[in-house]
């Protein structure tokens, strides 16, 4: 017999984690309230072109790491390898900067990458982001970062590191990328082969790797070759950020691997996580939303990993919090018994009291281990007696009490208890 497996890079999410990924969103969406950010739901699936735009013709998601396929009529379309785009093209076809002068959106879902898998890195993975579109005020560029961090708080997460840097903008990048590429051109066949093609394609994401960083850390940051409007954008940034009481570092090496940034660029990495560190990561990105046909908006946003999140919250508090417990078990002992118990479930249901029963010929001392083992509050117990007498035994599970209760008011009676 043929078996099948997961497909590589993707998981099967069972309970109790499954459980923990429904709260993390239900925080989420919770602190996103308080921002006043509204949901969007884009689809899976996009135009490719959408991508290879916004993200960038040379960076790694789009040269190798994007599922694109053709549908029965040949239009060439991909999974989405990240939310911004998708969001941005919404933004434009919606007209949504109709509305009110900034628009605050969010998302939540699965997003693909062809990515060698690792710990924290999948080829399906979910991510949690926002996009504030239609502000260039460093205030709007704290917002989001603000809403990052009180994100990860609100899912227990404590041990985090904020990264800051500014990678200029079009008129100021250029500059530095020339004067990267000139630094680096004489040492060209002692970097990394990934680091030479990128000397070709796009010389900022040198920075970004880890086995050349001793010699690239030799070389200017980026921030000596800022414009002066860049400059004074990120000089307001970081004394918002202190006076709201945020502590931040600077990393004047920290580029994104998605050419749509200007300005901002940060990063929220974590120390439990390893090589693939970063929690969350956005940015500004002010020419996006005209380079995908629509009017002149700057915008900035984010996104966080759930993977990652659930990878650092393991073994946390989270988890038991987590986990909701029945509210009650029913055992029953013969068949008659057992069809009593079963409709009375279904009007403690009704109710609102959750329930659960097992529908063998268990023995009632094995009835009530399972009961233990859900680690319900109650149990109900009805044997052909009880039946015949109209009652049902109530069992508080803590204290091992037993009362007698008519099976007519038993379900106000466990109401009370449960819900009073
Ligand atoms: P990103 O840095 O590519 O940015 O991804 C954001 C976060 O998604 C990462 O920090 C990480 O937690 C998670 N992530 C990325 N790739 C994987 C993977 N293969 N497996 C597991 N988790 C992963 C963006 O996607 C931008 N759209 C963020 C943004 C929004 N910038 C502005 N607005």
């Amino acid at each position: 017999m043929a078996t099948y497996n997961l497909p590589r890079g993707t998981r099967d999410i069972l309970p109790p984690e499954s459980t923990m990924v429904r709260l993390i969103e239900s925080r989420a969406r919770d602190i996103f309230t308080l921002y006043g950010y509204k949901e969007i739901i884009t689809p899976v699936f996009e135009q490719t072109e959408l991508f290879t735009r916004s993200i960038g013709e040379n960076t790694d998601i789009v040269q190798k790491e994007m599922y694109t396929f053709r549908d029965r009529k040949g239009r060439l379309l991909a999974l989405r390898p990240e939310g911004t785009a998708p969001v941005i093209r919404a933004y434009i076809e919606h007209s949504l900067f109709n509305g009110s002068p900034t628009t605050r959106l969010f998302y939540l879902g699965p997003m693909f990458r062809y990515e060698k898998p690792q710990t924290g890195r999948q080829r399906e993975f979910f991510q949690i982001g926002a996009e504030c579109i239609g502000s260039s005020s460093p205030f709007s560029d704290t917002e989001i970062i603000l809403l990052a961090l009180d994100l990860l708080k609100a899912f227990g997460l404590e041990d985090f590191c904020l990264q800051v840097n500014s990678v200029g903008c079009k008129r100021c990048r250029p500059e530095y990328s020339k004067r990267m590429k000139d630094a680096l051109k004489p040492e060209e066949k002692n970097l990394c082969s990934a680091c030479r093609q990128r000397l070709q394609r796009s010389p900022l994401r040198v920075l970004d790797c880890k086995i050349d960083r001793e010699r690239i850390r030799s070389l200017p940051p980026i921030s000596e070759y800022l414009c002066e409007e860049c400059r004074s954008h990120f000089r307001e940034l970081t004394r918002i950020l202190k006076s709201s009481g945020v502590t931040f570092q600077l990393n004047p090496y920290l580029v994104r691997g998605l050419d749509y940034y200007t300005r901002t660029a940060f990063e929220i990495v974590s120390e439990l996580l390893g090589s693939q560190n970063a929690l969350a990561a956005g940015g500004r990105y002010d020419l996006l939303v005209q380079e995908l046909g629509g009017p002149d908006m700057p915008a900035t946003g984010f996104a966080l990993g759930m993977e990652r999140v659930l990878h650092s919250l393991k073994k946390k508090k989270l988890r038991s919090e987590g986990e909701k417990r029945e509210d009650c078990f029913i055992a029953s002992l013969g068949s008659k018994a057992r069809e009593r118990a079963f409709l009375l479930l279904g009007e403690l249901r009704g109710r609102g009291i959750s329930g659960i029963m097992d529908y063998g010929d268990k023995s009632l001392k094995s009835q009530m281990r399972q009961a233990n083992k859900y680690g319900v509050l109650y149990s109900l117990i009805i044997g052909e007696d009880e039946l015949k007498r109209g009652i049902v035994i109530l069992r508080d599970m803590k204290s091992s009490q037993q009362e007698e209760i008519s099976l007519q008011s038993i379900i106000d009676e466990l109401y009370k208890k449960i819900r009073d």
